[in-house]
């Protein structure tokens, strides 16, 4: 008899990245027996918040407070030694231990602290239109992937100190070509190299087997998204985007496995809209509404503190997501945040000089949105941990998304805890 091979799940955010991932991820955990990251570095950052403890995670997958599962951090993704070692310390200090469990992809790239360096160089000379990153050093790491000079977890365990150098070098030229040359990286070199050693201390191993190998042996696998659907290099809001595939195709590239072996794809939203970073934003709103909705959904960055730019949901962005990823469910988060509204708007359509396109265009630059009203529910959600207690408007806004979108909003969640996460 043969047995029956496992699934990868993914678990995507949808627009702009903040969607809620972490909580979900950490929710879906028990599900799982392995959870692992497939793109993107500590330009994320995900909530999860569980028995009055709030954790915000960069680099480590959201499985990881499930003592007895596997976490992965893939191939595709970029790791910051420094900041790996802050973070694993930080779950360290409170109790978990991470050395067995988890493991790190050797093909996964290292971010150099000159690679932080050309991160802000690149911007500032950017001018105007600045991208807004992170300043963690992801483009400078990913165009040296690229480029076929970047270096890979891989190469800590043999002769490192000089391909270091050799890269080093690399970026201090391209630094003084573009005359930017005021910084120090002295100390931050010294944790980072510090951060060199503690990664031994990780299995860092060829991470597509074992995934594949947990598959053959029927186990399933969590793939969880980082960034969004609109940050995605190919088919985010180019050229405000991240550097990585953010996308359902990024998690067969960044783990190493195949599109047949893809289960679900949960594509997660929030209620409402937020962005933050430069780039166009079209349902953006710069009135008394979009101060509201950074208030009471508290949108400021979890990892550089950034003011989120706010706005409604923009169907025209939702169902060309769902059509990038495949997304087989929708996670709708944050609900309770719109509970006081009067009225919600819902972008269903762009509109420019006379020309109105529901397709996601190839600039967003300059469009206008094309409101409808939704009425409100009133009633505070927060509390609720069953369906059949949704008010009734409430019900009609997730009908409302599900029909336009014609995908199914399968979880719904109505606090940042653990237990406010509705199965529907
Ligand atoms: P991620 O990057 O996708 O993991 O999301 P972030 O952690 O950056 O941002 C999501 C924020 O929303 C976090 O502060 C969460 O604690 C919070 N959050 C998640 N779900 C809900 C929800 O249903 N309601 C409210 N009010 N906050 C939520
Ligand atoms: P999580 O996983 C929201 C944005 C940055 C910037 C652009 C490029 O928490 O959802 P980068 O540093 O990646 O080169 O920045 O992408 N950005 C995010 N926005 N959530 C994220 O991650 C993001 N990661 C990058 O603000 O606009
Ligand atoms: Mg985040």
């Amino acid at each position: 008899m043969t047995m029956k091979q496992g699934k990868v799940d993914a678990l995507l955010g949808i627009v702009f990245g903040d969607e809620g991932k972490g909580k979900v991820v950490d929710y879906f955990t028990p599900r799982y027996d392995v959870v692992a990251r497939f793109a993107g570095g500590p330009n994320a950052g995900h909530t999860i918040i569980f028995e009055g403890k709030k954790f915000v995670l960069r680099s480590i997958p959201s499985g990881i407070f499930d003592e007895g599962k596997v976490n992965i951090i893939g191939n595709g993704c970029v790791i910051a030694p420094d900041l790996f070692m802050a973070e694993a310390q930080e779950l360290e200090t409170a109790g978990y231990t991470l050395t067995n469990r988890l493991h790190i992809s050797r093909r996964a790239h290292l971010i150099l602290p000159t690679h932080r360096v050309l991160d802000r160089a690149y911007e500032a000379a950017k001018g105007k239109n600045k991208v807004g990153t992170t300043g963690k050093g992801i483009g400078p790491t990913y165009s040296d992937k690229a480029a076929r000079v970047g270096l890979r977890v891989g190469d800590i365990l043999e002769n490192f100190e000089e391909k270091y150098q050799t890269l080093k070098a690399r970026h201090e030229q391209i630094l003084r070509d573009l005359h930017f040359t005021d910084y120090d990286i002295a100390d931050e070199e010294k944790k980072w190299l510090e951060g060199i050693e503690y990664m031994k201390k990780f299995p860092l191993t060829d991470t597509e087997f074992e995934i594949n190998r947990a598959l053959e042996q029927g186990k399933n696998v969590l793939a969880e998204g980082a960034q969004g659907s609109l940050l995605d290099i190919d088919h985010g809001t180019y050229p405000y985007v991240s550097s990585s595939s953010t996308t359902a195709g990024g998690v067969c590239t960044g783990l190493g496995v195949a599109p047949n072996r893809i289960g679900r794809i949960f594509g997660i939203f929030k209620a409402y809209s937020t962005r933050v970073g430069g780039g166009p934003f079209v349902v953006e709103l710069f009135d008394e509404t979009g101060d509201t909705i950074r208030h009471i959904g508290n949108e400021y960055g979890a990892v550089t503190g950034r003011n989120r730019r706010c706005g409604w949901l923009d169907l025209v962005a939702l169902k060309y997501a769902i059509m990038i990823n495949g997304v087989t469910d929708l996670v709708m988060m944050k609900s309770d945040v719109l509970d006081d509204f009067e009225t919600i708007k819902v972008c269903t359509a762009y509109t420019k000089d006379g020309v109105t396109v529901t397709d996601m265009p190839y600039d967003t630059e300059g469009w206008q949105p094309v409101w409808e009203d939704v009425p409100g529910w009133h009633t505070p959600l927060s509390e609720l941990r069953n369906e059949k207690d949704f008010p009734k408007k409430f019900a009609d806004y997730i009908a409302y998304i599900e029909r336009a979108t014609g995908t199914p909003i399968s979880i719904v969640s109505v606090s940042p805890d653990r237990e406010a996460t509705i199965i529907r």
